[in-house]
């Protein structure tokens, strides 16, 4: 924040203090590159001018918020990690009568329909609740939605076989013209929220979190709580995915968390209590397989 002009901090100012949206703690370049999109896309040309218009128009913050975070993604973005998930946390997914899943940044949700197709495969998305939350509204509309543009369908045929899918990828939409258009069975026990993870809690014990390719956009701090959101809401023995080049290492979270592929960003949440004691709850039968019976202590 701290390089930035005075006019572009008091706009992330005005962001939180009228409209409680925190992007204070997002990286600086992130920052400067959605308030110049920002400018352009609505045809500012200073930052006081973009100012101004926050502070007089109550409305204006409907039509910026969209346009401040980064949405891009895709249908089994990083094929690897998701195959990691199917061989390597399916099997203990498997073993709970049901099953909790927290997408936190879900954008558009491609996301939602590539886990919930391999859940499906693995006979696991009929007890599995998926929480697909996001700070965008106009994303998770369009994530609600499962309507795409059909140019996707090349990259999604070559993701899905590279992540494992055993089935025809055109099993799971409906083309109208240039639209493809998801089966709604993939989302019936979807649950789509606001969330942020800069200012909101906890809101259910979950198996599984993937957060991916959020934690890039924050600067170490808020990376933090979110990590400690997630050490909060996994069960002992829950697992979290995250983006290729994010990492826990650094945060006090760390010690909570066990590496399961450090290449492929797989954690494990370990038996370590949030107050720092560990519980000597008996290891899930799949579990000690995952660990090939040990109980590893190394994170990263
Ligand atoms: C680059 S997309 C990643 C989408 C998907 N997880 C993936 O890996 O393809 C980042 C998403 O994080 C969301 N996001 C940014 N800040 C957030 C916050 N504070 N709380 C929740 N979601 C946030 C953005 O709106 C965006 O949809």
């Amino acid at each position: 924040m701290s390089q930035m002009s005075v006019a572009a901090r008091l706009i992330w100012e005005a962001l939180y203090l009228k409209y409680g949206y925190d992007f204070r703690g997002y990286s600086p370049a992130s920052l400067s590159r959605r308030l110049e999109f920002c400018m352009s896309r609505f045809g500012y040309l200073s930052e006081t001018e973009l100012l101004a218009k926050l502070l007089d128009d109550p409305t204006f913050i409907h039509q910026i918020l969209p346009h401040l975070t980064i949405t891009t993604t895709e249908l089994f973005r990083s094929p690897d990690s998701f195959r990691r998930y199917k061989e390597s946390i399916f099997p203990v997914l498997k073993t709970y009568p049901s099953v909790n899943i927290w997408i936190a940044g879900c954008s558009t949700g491609e996301e939602i329909y590539s886990l919930a197709i391999l859940l499906h495969e693995e006979g696991l998305l009929e007890r599995t609740t998926i929480y697909a939350t996001d700070i965008n509204p106009e994303a998770l509309k369009r994530a609600q939605q499962g309507i795409y543009s059909s140019s996707i369908i090349p990259d999604f045929v070559k993701n899905y076989t590279a992540a494992g899918g055993q089935s025809q990828p055109s099993d799971y939409y409906s083309t109208d013209y240039d639209l493809v258009r998801f089966k709604s069975f993939l989302k019936d026990n979807v649950v789509f929220f606001e969330h942020n993870l800069v200012t909101d809690e906890v809101f259910v014990q979950t198996h599984l979190v993937l957060c991916r390719n959020v934690l890039i956009y924050f600067e170490k701090e808020l990376q933090d709580r979110a990590l400690n959101l997630f050490a909060k809401s996994l069960i002992q023995f829950g697992f979290l995915g995250l983006g290729d080049k994010e990492s826990l290492s650094f945060s006090s979270s760390a010690p909570y968390f066990t590496t399961i592929d450090a290449r492929e960003r797989v954690f494990k949440r370990n038996s370590l209590n949030l107050s720092g004691t560990t519980e000597m709850a008996e290891l899930n039968p799949a579990d000690k397989e995952l660990d090939g019976g040990k109980n590893q202590t190394t994170h990263s």
